[in-house]
C-alpha cells in the first residue's frame, strides 16, 4: 500500500521540512488528494473566472505543486499559466501535464518571477497556511501585482484558525493594499472533513 502523506502535511514546521515532505509525496499526491475529494482548485478557478474575463491573460500559479490547480484554471478557459514551486518533485509531475507555459523552481520566500505587473492574476490555491507557505508570502504576491491585478487564494480550516494567517489577510485589506471582491466557504477535502474559504482580492 502506498505511504499516506496528507495528515502529515499539517505537522511540517520549517521550509526545508515542507519541501522534503512534498518531494516525497509528489508521485502519489494526486491519487491521495483525489481520494479525499479535493474541491478547492475548482472553487478558486471558478471564482477567478467570474472576476477576470480575459482568459488569455497571464496567470501565475503560486505553489502549483503537481499542477492540479493549473488543471482547474485551464478547465475555466485560462490559457496562459506559469507555475512556481519550491519542491522539484512536485514540479516534475506538473511538467508532465503539458499545460503550463513555464514552470519555475523557486526557493521559499524568493522574489517572484517577472517584473511587477507581469501577471494579471496570481493564484495561491491550497498553498498558504500550516504545512505550506507562511502568510508573509501574501506581501510578496501583493507587491508582484499591478493595480487592478487579482489574487485568488484559499485558507483551509487550519489557516482560518491561525491568527497569523487571518491577521495578514485582514491587514492587506485594512491598510488599503487590496480590496475583497469575493469570499465563499465550502468543501476543501471532504474526505477528512476539512473546509476552506476562497477569496478573490484586487490590488489597489
Ligand atoms: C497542498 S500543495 C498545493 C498544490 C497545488 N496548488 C494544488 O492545488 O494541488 C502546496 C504546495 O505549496 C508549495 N509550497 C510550500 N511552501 C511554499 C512557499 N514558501 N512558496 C511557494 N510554494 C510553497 C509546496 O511545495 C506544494 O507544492
Amino acid at each position: 500500500m502506498a505511504e499516506k502523506f496528507l495528515e502529515k502535511t499539517y505537522g511540517c514546521e520549517t521550509p526545508d521540512a515542507t519541501r522534503a515532505h512534498y518531494d516525497r509525496w509528489a508521485a502519489t499526491y494526486d491519487a491521495e488528494i483525489a481520494e479525499n475529494g479535493y474541491a478547492t482548485p475548482a472553487r478558486c478557478a471558478g471564482a477567478l473566472a467570474r472576476q477576470l474575463n480575459d482568459k488569455s491573460a497571464p496567470i501565475l500559479d503560486f505553489g502549483c505543486g503537481t499542477g492540479l490547480s493549473g488543471v482547474a484554471l485551464a478547465a475555466q478557459g485560462f490559457t496562459c499559466i506559469d507555475g512556481i514551486d519550491p519542491a522539484a518533485g512536485m514540479l516534475a509531475e506538473a511538467e508532465k501535464r503539458g499545460l503550463y507555459r513555464k514552470l519555475i523552481h523557486i526557493d521559499p520566500g524568493s522574489d517572484l518571477p517577472g517584473a511587477p505587473g507581469s501577471y494579471a492574476a496570481i493564484a495561491a490555491i491550497g498553498v498558504i497556511g500550516v504545512g505550506a507557505a507562511p502568510p508573509e508570502v501574501m506581501d510578496q504576491i501583493a507587491a508582484a501585482l499591478a493595480p487592478g491585478g487579482l489574487l485568488v487564494f484559499s485558507f483551509n480550516d487550519h489557516a482560518l484558525e491561525d491568527s497569523d494567517c487571518a491577521a495578514k489577510r485582514d491587514a492587506l485589506l485594512a491598510n488599503g493594499t487590496m480590496r475583497k471582491l469575493e469570499e465563499s466557504y465550502g468543501d476543501h477535502l471532504p474526505g477528512i472533513g476539512l473546509n476552506s474559504s476562497v477569496y478573490v482580492f484586487e490590488k489597489l
